[in-house]
Parts: structure tokens; sequence; C-alpha cells
């Protein structure tokens, strides 16, 4: 019976429950114990989101850790996993729909005005609105890659003109895909709308900076759901206060939650998302979990193990 340390940011039991007999369905014999607990001394895998890395070191018997989402960043923020421990991640096609949704969301706010309309409604003022035309507007989507792929088709199928940007090189029909580090450069100077679904890594970490954002057209939309730490915040601020970026529209944040002072909150042209972007859905991703956990226990490598090397 494999046992499985179980961690989440809000753990409680009946979370735990409701993987566990998601899980169960694909592979009946699994026990969830929760990973502070001493019966995670038995655990073999471990199933976690933020969880306190620290906890890794006291169980003896694990062989794979298991995110509970598609990034491992709060994983391998501890270089003291041994790499002989695999790392897995979450690869869920729901994920990603559920992404593209939020993008198309966050972009056509920007483009059809809402948040100007909702300023209208408030005071009964019925007036149109300059409209942005959406044929003259380029999105640059800074990740293509499980999430970012498909983003930028759906993206492409409604109409709008897509350029991408990842580390090596990709074909999709319809989109300008451009590939490597100086690369950037192109995205940055030929797109109006900016999408951050790039995972946290080193060469990935405060890419949105003072010098990037001047490179940016004036009055570019920027929209991050990879992960705060992604973004210089204090540059950005600068930027959205002297209406460089026009609009910001932000899922993930350094320090999460978004503490209550943060200058965030005060800037009239952010808009504050708490991390919901794509959630994890218990129902879609439990099969290819309990395989993670079936693969670790025979001593396999899972599928979407993560490239230490590469740090996603
Ligand atoms: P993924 O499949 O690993 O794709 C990552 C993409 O980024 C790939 O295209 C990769 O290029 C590219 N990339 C990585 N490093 C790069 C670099 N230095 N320069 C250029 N491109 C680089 O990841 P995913 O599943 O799409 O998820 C991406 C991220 O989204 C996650 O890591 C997480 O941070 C975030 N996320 C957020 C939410 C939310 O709710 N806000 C939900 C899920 C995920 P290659 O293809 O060439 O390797
Ligand atoms: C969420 O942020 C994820 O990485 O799945």
């Amino acid at each position: 019976m494999p046992v499985v340390g179980f961690f989440s940011k809000n753990t409680t039991i009946k979370l735990q429950n409701e993987w566990e007999k998601r899980l169960r369905i694909h592979f009946p014999s699994i026990k969830l114990v929760p990973l502070l607990s001493k019966d995670a001394e038995e655990a073999t895998s471990a199933l976690i989101w933020k969880a306190p890395l620290k906890r890794l070191e006291d169980l003896n018997n694990l062989k794979g850790l298991i995110s509970l989402g598609q990034g491992v960043d709060h994983i391998l923020k501890n270089d003291s996993i041994p790499k002989k421990i695999p790392i897995v991640r979450i690869v869920d096609p729901y994920m990603a729909k559920s992404m593209s949704h939020w993008v198309i969301l966050s972009i056509l706010n920007f483009v059809r005005d809402t948040y100007g309309y909702d300023n209208q409604e408030k005071i009964k003022l019925y007036k149109s609105r300059k409209e942005l035309n959406f044929l003259s507007l380029k999105v640059g989507i800074y990740g293509l890659g499980a999430i970012g792929s498909v983003v930028a088709k759906d993206l492409y199928n409604l109409g709008f003109k897509v350029e991408g940007w990842s580390r090596t090189k990709k074909e999709i029909e319809g989109i300008n895909c451009n590939y490597g580090e100086n690369s950037i450069e192109k995205l940055i100077s030929n797109c109006d709308i900016h999408v951050c679904l790039l995972p946290l890594t080193p060469s990935t970490t405060n890419i949105f900076n003072k010098s990037i954002f001047a490179k940016m057209r004036r009055g570019s939309c920027f929209i991050n759901a990879g992960r705060g730490e992604h973004v210089v915040e204090d540059d950005l601020i600068e930027n959205c206060k002297s209406g460089h970026i026009s609009n910001a529209i932000l899922d993930v944040y350094r320090n999460e939650p978004l503490p209550k002072d943060h200058k965030f909150w005060e800037q009239k042209n952010i808009r504050i998302w708490p991390h919901v972007a794509a959630e994890t859905n218990p129902k879609t991703a439990a099969k290819q979990i309990a395989n993670a956990i079936k693969c670790i226990d025979n001593g396999e490598m899972p599928p979407n193990t993560v490239d230490r090397n590469l740090g996603y």
C-alpha cells in the first residue's frame, strides 16, 4: 500500500480525503497522510504544494515528489533535495484551457475597456469610449509550453495576431515563434499585450524589469500568470504610474497572499487576482498523479518528471 505524504496551502482533512478518493479510482490501495504527521514517516512519495520543505529531510522512505500544480519552483527552491528523487509536475489540458480562458478574459477586458465602462456605469454615463482595433494589436506570449502553446493558439483562433517566445524552437501554425535568449527583444518591441506564462528559474527571475518595460510600446498591457518573481514590482508600479504600461493584470506575486499594505492595491491600472488563473482540478489531474505514485513505487521514471538542470 503506497503511503503518500500530503500538503497543500489550505491543508484540510476534507481536501486530503477528496484527493484520496480521486486517486483511489485509479490506484485503489493509495493512502494519503498529512505530511506533518508521524504517519508520513512511512511515505514513499509526497504530493505537495508550498510545503515546509525541511520536513522532507525526516522522511527516510521518500522516493519521489509530486507537485500539486504545473509549476515546481515551490519545490526546487530547496536545492538540497537529492537528485535521485524525481520531482514530477502536473500537465493537465484542463488547466491549460482554464488559463487560456483567464488570459482571454484579461485581454478582452483591456481591448473592450471594461474597466472604463464599469466606471461610467457607476455615474450613469451612457457614452461610447475609444475602441481599440484588435486587428492592429499583437499579443506576445512568453513561454510556449503546456499552457502557453494552448493560450497562443486560442488567441490566434479568436483573430488576434500572436507572437511567442520559448527557449527551444517551436512551430505553431499562424504564430510567429521566437526562441533563444536574445529573441525576447522581438516580442518586447513588436507586441502591445505581453503575457507571462514562463516557469520561474534562475534565467527567468526578474525578467520583467525597468529595462524591458522601457522597451515596450507606450500604452502596453502586461499580464502575469507565471510567478511573482518574474517581475520587479517597483519597476512595474513606476511604469503603471507613468502610463507607459496602461494596464497590468496580475494573478501571482512575490509574497502570496498579497499583503494588505502592498502598493499594487492602490494602483488603479493594476488588477489583482488571487492566484486562481488555472487551479489544479482533482477530477482531471488524479489519473496522472496516481500513475506517478505507481511509477515512483516501482522505481520507474514517471512522465512529466522535471529536468533538474533546466529547473522546470
Ligand atoms: P512548461 O510546459 O514547462 O512551459 C514553459 C515554457 O517556458 C516552455 O515553452 C519553455 O521553453 C519556456 N521557457 C522556460 N525557460 C525559458 C527561458 N529562459 N527563455 C525562454 N523560454 C523559456 O510550463 P507550463 O506547464 O506551460 O507552465 C508555465 C508556468 O505557468 C508554471 O511554471 C507556473 O509558474 C505557471 N502557472 C501558473 C498558474 C496560475 O494559476 N497562475 C497555473 C499553472 C501554471 P521550451 O519549450 O523551449 O522548453
Ligand atoms: C499554479 O500556479 C501552478 O503552478 O499549477
